[in-house]
C-alpha cells in the first residue's frame, strides 16, 4: 500500500468519534481527507477548522462541515504532515505555505498527530525554514538576516509569477540554518518586526508523530 494511504487509514482510529477536528495541509493530509470520505459518521456528527483555503476547498468538496478559524473553537484532535523532522524531535514545515495557521491550530488543538513517510526524518546539519513575512517588510528582514549570515531566497511561484503569497497575504522565505537549537533560532527571529511565524515545530506543538516506511510498517 502506498505509504500515504497507509498513514491515512491508520490515522482514522484516532478521528473517529471526535466531534472537532483541526487538519493541516498537503499531499498526506489531502490522501487523508480522500480516505475519510467514506467516514459517513464523521460527515454527520463532526465538525472540522480547516488549516488553508485549500483544505478547506477539499473537505467541503467532499462534504464535510467546515468551521471557520474565526470561531476560535477548540479542535479535540488536529492532523497534519511535516516536511521534515530532525533526530532531536522538532518537525519543520510550511512546504505548502499554511505554517501560520498550521501553527495557531496545532498550538490551541487538544492533542496533536502528525503522520508521514519515514523518509522525512533527516539528519542533516543545515536545513531550509520557511519564515512568513509581512510582504512590505520583507526587503528589511532579507536584509537583517543576510547580515546575521543566513542564506535568504524569497518563495516564488512558478514561471517567474513572483513571490508566492500565503492565505494570509504575507510573502514566504526560506532561510538555511543549522538544526542546533532550532527553538531558540524560532524565538530569537520573531523579535524581528514583520517576521511573523516560522515553519519550526517544537515539541511543545506535538504529542505523537507517526511514520510509515516503504515496507508498509507504522511506527509510532
Ligand atoms: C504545509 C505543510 C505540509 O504538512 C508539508 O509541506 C508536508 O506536505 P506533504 O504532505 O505534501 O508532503 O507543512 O504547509
Amino acid at each position: 500500500m502506498d505509504p500515504k494511504e497507509l498513514l491515512a487509514t491508520y490515522t482514522l482510529n484516532y478521528l473517529r468519534g471526535k466531534k472537532i477536528i483541526g487538519v493541516g495541509t498537503g499531499k498526506t493530509v489531502k490522501k487523508l481527507i480522500e480516505v475519510l470520505s467514506s467516514e459517513e459518521n464523521l460527515k454527520e456528527s463532526s465538525l472540522f477548522v480547516a488549516s488553508s483555503i485549500d483544505t478547506e476547498i477539499e473537505l467541503s468538496k467532499r462534504g464535510f462541515k467546515v468551521l471557520s478559524l474565526f470561531s476560535a473553537i477548540q479542535p479535540e484532535i488536529y492532523v497534519d504532515s511535516f516536511d521534515i523532522v530532525t533526530k532531536d524531535g522538532i518537525m519543520i514545515k510550511g512546504g505548502g505555505g499554511a505554517l501560520l495557521r498550521e501553527k495557531l491550530l496545532a498550538y490551541f488543538s487538544k492533542y496533536r498527530i502528525f503522520i508521514g513517510e519515514s523518509t522525512k526524518l533527516k539528519d542533516t546539519k543545515v536545513i531550509d525554514i520557511p519564515i512568513e513575512v509581512i510582504s512590505v517588510g520583507v526587503s528589511y528582514v532579507k536584509y537583517k538576516l543576510e547580515k546575521m549570515g543566513f542564506t535568504v531566497k524569497i518563495r516564488e511561484g512558478s514561471g517567474k509569477m513572483g513571490p508566492i503569497i500565503s492565505d494570509n497575504g504575507n510573502v514566504i522565505l526560506d532561510v538555511s540554518v543549522k538544526t542546533e537549537n532550532l527553538c531558540e533560532f524560532d524565538r530569537m527571529i520573531k523579535n524581528i518586526p514583520s517576521i511573523v511565524e516560522t515553519g519550526i515545530f517544537c515539541k511543545e506543538l506535538y504529542n505523537k508523530i507517526i511514520l510509515a516506511n516503504e515496507q508498509g510498517r507504522i511506527e509510532e
